[in-house]
């Protein structure tokens, strides 16, 4: 064999060596370029600041007025990319900086108004409420009544109050009205917190009343039961702070869908409150929550009749209840169920099977104390 060609032969295998590893090294690069590009973006997306979530107002061309979690309203940009897909009442992300809105968030509902629909009721029965009997009568017929036989309110020419207003010291029977109410109906029942709506619910308070008072009329007949509403409508001095601001805006929105419906749309409102005094006068004008129920501290009779509700599950021997009821003049319902169960616990301690009447008389003064420590009775009268 020749050298020359040895040579040759030698020459052109390096050749093939070196560009099959070229070929290794570029595969290589696209590579950890395809893995610098990720790293890039992961980089990118953990330092990208975080959006603002608010809700559309009104859309007006390309600019938005949107609302922002603390109350307050901004005029904004809205992207190229989402402006023929933003309407009034989405919930979209804005920038940090800028509010403008990049994107719509599809299914963004922070609450859902069907989870204030009761779909269990509850087991309070009328039997559980001792006293209330005019109240009761008065709050079938105001409320429940006019769902249910419309027809009579038209034949005798009278308009049914649009919902009532229960009032009255704490643990005298309002939730207790109501649940028992809501177990009894056949109405669809829809209960909300006033307080809950002001602190769970932070900038959603006007939505959620609007969405509840549409679901009550999809649902109609409904009752739509608002407790504790002295978080929303006490009357105050113009709001300062956002929160206060916020309120503000659900109570508004409550008394626009009071005034919204008619009184023989078959939609009820009931709501509770212990500090009447607070209420603003604005939610029990003519054509609002005008019919009012008082609930106050039980009288004799329906202390005896609260006392053996609570004590007719207790294996009691010689207990005279009369006495009970004459001792706990100025009781509510609630200090009566609390001296139930604490005549218990004195035959517990006592390591008796029964509770006799010592207990119960303890019971009272260890109540009575505990009252008169808190200054309940004086707030509330
Ligand atoms: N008339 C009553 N008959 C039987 N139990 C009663 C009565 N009133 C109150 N109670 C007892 O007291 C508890 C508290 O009553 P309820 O929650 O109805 O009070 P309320 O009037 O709504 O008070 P608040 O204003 O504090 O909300 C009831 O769960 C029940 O055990
Ligand atoms: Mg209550």
């Amino acid at each position: 064999m020749n050298l020359n060609s040895l040579d040759l032969a030698g020459n052109s295998v390096i050749s093939i060596g070196i560009e099959r590893e070229n070929e290794i090294l570029k595969t290589n690069i696209a590579q950890l370029q395809a893995e610098i590009a990720q790293l890039k973006m992961d980089f990118a997306r953990i330092r990208s600041p975080p959006l603002v979530v608010c809700d559309v107002s009104k859309v007006m061309g390309d600019k938005a007025i949107v609302r922002l979690a603390n109350g307050n309203q901004l005029l904004v940009n809205i992207h190229d990319s989402v402006r023929s897909n933003v309407a009034a009442g989405d919930t979209v992300l804005a920038e940090q900086r800028t509010f403008n809105v990049i994107q719509r968030l599809e299914g963004a509902k922070t609450c859902n108004p069907e989870m204030f629909l009761l779909s269990r009721k509850p087991t309070i029965k009328w039997a559980d409420i001792g006293g209330l009997e005019d109240e009761i009568r008065e709050l079938k017929e105001a409320v429940e009544l006019p769902l249910m036989r419309p027809d009579i309110f038209k034949t005798v020419g009278i308009e049914p109050p649009k919902g009532v207003l229960l009032y009255g010291p704490p643990g005298c029977g309002k939730t207790l009205l109501a649940k028992a109410l809501a177990n009894a109906t056949n109405a669809a029942f829809i209960e909300i917190v006033g307080s809950e709506l002001v602190q769970k619910y932070i900038g959603d308070g006007a939505k959620l009343v609007k969405e509840i008072f549409m679901l009550a009329r999809e649902k109609a007949p409904s009752i739509i039961f608002i407790d504790e509403l002295d978080a929303i409508a006490a009357e105050r001095i113009e709001g300062s702070t956002s929160a206060e601001r916020e309120v503000q805006r659900t109570f508004m929105q409550l008394l626009a869908e009071i005034e919204g419906f008619s009184k023989l749309e078959n939609v009820k409102i009931i709501g509770a409150t212990n500090r009447f005094d607070v209420i603003d006068p604005a939610l029990t004008r003519p054509g609002r929550l005008d019919r009012l129920i008082q609930i106050g501290l039980p009288n004799a009779a329906a202390r005896e009749g609260i006392l053996k509700i609570h004590t007719a599950g207790m294996s009691l021997r010689k207990v005279n209840i009369k006495t009970l009821v004459e001792k706990t003049n100025g009781f509510s319902g609630a200090d009566l169920r609390l001296v139930c169960t604490e005549a218990g616990y004195c035959g517990i301690r006592a390591n008796r099977a029964h509770i006799m009447q010592k207990d119960f008389e303890q019971a009272v003064e260890k109540v009575k104390v505990a009252e008169e420590n808190t200054d309940y009775r004086n707030m509330f009268g």
